[in-house]
């Protein structure tokens, strides 16, 4: 059953049927005119040069600046004291940052930064919890034409070690510990712990003090926050970029273990991000109240809690903690406080709130809520259902958004007061934008299941994989390299009525709570110990967690600990060397892992052990009896 369009929702909705049809009337003309939301210190001469594919160039030769779209331009119109962020900590202090003090806060930074010998092109890395700081630090990097690589909190000092040697960045901005559901733990000694031993990058570490505990401290190298940035002048005159102008890496999981370095530019990225917050949302600046539940350390909270929600003056919340920190209602309780009108989070989150029961948002006033979001990772039917019912109250309209790291912002996606929604169901590509369903060689399906791919460039696109353009070509453009089109790793199916459903990965990448993690990240945290002679990892399906990692591993004959006691090392190495995100849920220790002729272990037959199915077709395998060892263990 599909949900039509609430007529009153359509009358006054930001989206319509005029914007599907002017994309196809004209699509560069349609992407100029988005970009012209945008304010432009010097037009482009050309809206798309795709001669160098698959490297894009939109709108050649224009000039803006970022962080003057987003916070600037806001106070010059004259809307300074609207409040930007409606900052919420974990322990319950919160803050209030209207347009006008987030500009003096950007200033400051981008004055410090540059007090520091920090020059356009440079990289910094960015590690730290849901702040305002973080916010700011991001402005002031993209104020000035340096380049952040954000790096989720939760990531080890490993993981944060190889992302800042990959990007060479030349600063860190940490805080001193984060909360975590009423405890302070410690961030700051996790970057000391990355960058100890061998020489790095890294000249600075600049510390915003947000726990109070002690930190170790480096002389001459750490610097606080409050005694540098908070000092600096709050007046700071933007310059205006190339729109090809690198903005930001974000590393991202792949089929491999080293995680890719995606690469985003200045004004398609921006582009994209601004126009789909205001359509897809349905944003209204200065009526509604926005909350996306994302961390800023993925890509989710780059495109909707920073650059598009900024870009079009919304007023937001920003969250600090946990959903159950202190108790399950706390993101009910906020969107009372707040008032919140439009609500974004991951399908895991809806799956937890299930779990937790409807009468704690039964507890709560929801009513001002008018849309919802889902994000991350394929939305099963029954979720989105509740979601609407419980705390939708069966009216507000969902946007099932699909998209990428690598693809910036939102790709498919109903458009609400436009679209009539299927529960689970991204539905189409967004006016502007081009998907297809294909088989395996490449034909284009019109219904029935097969591989996503993109066919047309579009603004917000990864312009490569830092350091290493190769990769970039097979990752995304070998597998379709004749017909030229973005291979997204994704399975989708076409209905009978031509409506897009997203069926998840269909490479070794696996998603668990909607966090990406490659089977071989894992694997190899797991050889990594010296007990374990191979390893091999699958997801399993999980019911709140979308996924959960399953690794079965072999022992070398060194291996001393056996059982329990070197699974619980297992996790804990795991942890350590990727994040707690990627600790798998089970280990079990087998004689023999399954193996093709030609040595590729057949993951499929895991999966199926896994999830305790029968067992599929074994026929390739050099040794069936291998099964039955596994299944004894
Ligand atoms: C999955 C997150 C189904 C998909 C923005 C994709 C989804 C990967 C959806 C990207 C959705 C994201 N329905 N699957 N609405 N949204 N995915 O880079 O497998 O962290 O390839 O970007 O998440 O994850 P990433």
């Amino acid at each position: 059953m599909a949900f039509e369009p609430d007529a009153e929702f359509a009358a006054a909705a930001n989206a319509g049927v005029a914007l599907y049809d002017s994309a196809t009337a004209d699509r560069l003309e349609f992407w100029a005119e988005q970009a012209r939301r945008l304010h432009w210190e010097q037009p482009w001469s050309q809206v798309l040069d795709w001669s160098d594919a698959p490297v894009a160039k939109w709108f050649v030769d224009g000039k803006l600046n970022v962080a003057y779209n987003c916070v600037d331009r806001h106070v010059l119109d004259g809307y300074g004291d609207q409040v930007a962020i409606h900052w919420e900590g974990e322990p319950g202090d919160s803050r209030d940052l209207t347009y006008s003090e987030l500009l003096a806060e950007v200033s400051r930074a981008a004055n410090y930064f540059t007090e520091l010998g920090l020059r356009a092109g440079d990289r910094v890395a960015i590690y730290m919890p849901m702040v305002p700081e973080a916010i700011i630090s991001m402005l002031a990097c993209a104020r000035l034409g340096l380049t952040h690589s954000v790096v989720f909190a939760g990531f080890s000092p490993t993981a944060l070690r190889q992302r800042c040697d990959d990007a060479g960045a030349r600063l860190v901005i940490t805080t001193d510990g984060q909360w975590r559901r009423g405890t302070a733990a410690p961030l700051k000694a996790a970057v000391d712990e990355a960058l100890g031993g061998t020489p790095s990058s890294v000249e600075h570490v600049l510390v915003v003090r947000r726990t109070g505990i002690d930190v170790p401290w480096t002389e001459g190298r750490d610097l606080w926050w409050h005694d540098t940035v908070t000092d600096a002048s709050p007046d700071h005159q933007a310059q205006a970029f190339d729109a090809e102008h690198p903005l930001f890496i974000l590393y991202t999981s792949g089929t491999t273990g080293k995680p890719k370095g995606i690469l985003h530019t200045t004004g398609g990225y921006l582009t994209q991000a601004s126009y789909t917050h205001h359509n897809v949302f349905d944003h209204k600046a200065g009526q509604d109240v926005y909350w996306c539940t994302a961390d800023i350390g993925w890509v989710t909270g780059h495109s909707y809690i920073v650059y598009g929600p900024l870009s079009n003056r919304t007023t937001q919340v920003v969250y600090e903690g946990t959903p159950n920190s202190p108790d399950e209602h706390r993101h009910f309780q906020i969107i009372e406080k707040y008032g919140v009108t439009i609500y974004y989070t991951a399908p895991t989150l809806v799956r937890t709130f299930m779990k937790w029961g409807k009468e704690i948002p039964a507890a709560h006033d929801l009513s001002s809520l008018r849309l919802l979001g889902s994000v991350g990772e394929p939305i099963n039917p029954e979720a989105w259902r509740w979601y609407r019912e419980v705390i939708g109250g069966n009216r507000t309209p969902i946007v099932d958004t699909w998209w990428q790291t690598e693809t910036g912002a939102i790709m498919i996606s109903p458009l609400p007061g436009v679209t009539a929604t299927k529960p689970g169901a991204a539905m189409a590509a967004l006016p502007g934008i081009s998907a297809k369903v294909v088989d395996d060689d490449g034909a284009v399906l019109d219904n029935g299941s097969g591989l996503l791919v993109l066919d047309e460039p579009w603004p917000s696109m990864l312009r490569g994989i830092w350091g290493d353009m190769d990769r970039f070509r097979e990752t995304y453009w070998d597998r379709f390299a004749s017909q030229g089109w973005y291979f997204a790793g994704d399975g989708a199916k076409l209905d009978e009525d031509g409506d897009l459903w997203v069926l998840g990965r269909v490479d070794d990448v696996m998603n668990v709570s909607g966090h990406r993690i490659s089977t071989a990240e894992v694997e190899s945290a797991l050889v990594g110990h010296s007990g374990v002679a191979e390893a091999a990892v699958v997801g399993a399906t999980d019911a709140t967690t979308g996924q959960a990692i399953v690794a079965f591993v072999i022992l070398t004959a060194e291996a001393t600990n056996t059982g329990e006691q070197l699974v619980a090392e297992l996790k804990a190495e795991v942890s350590r060397a990727i994040s707690p995100i990627a600790r798998p849920r089970e280990i079990h220790v087998v004689p023999e892992l399954p193996k093709t002729r030609s040595g590729k272990i057949m993951r499929r037959l895991l999966r199926d052990v896994a999830e305790g199915r029968e067992l599929g077709d074994t026929s390739t395998l050099v040794d069936p009896k291998v099964f039955e060892a596994i299944a004894k263990s």
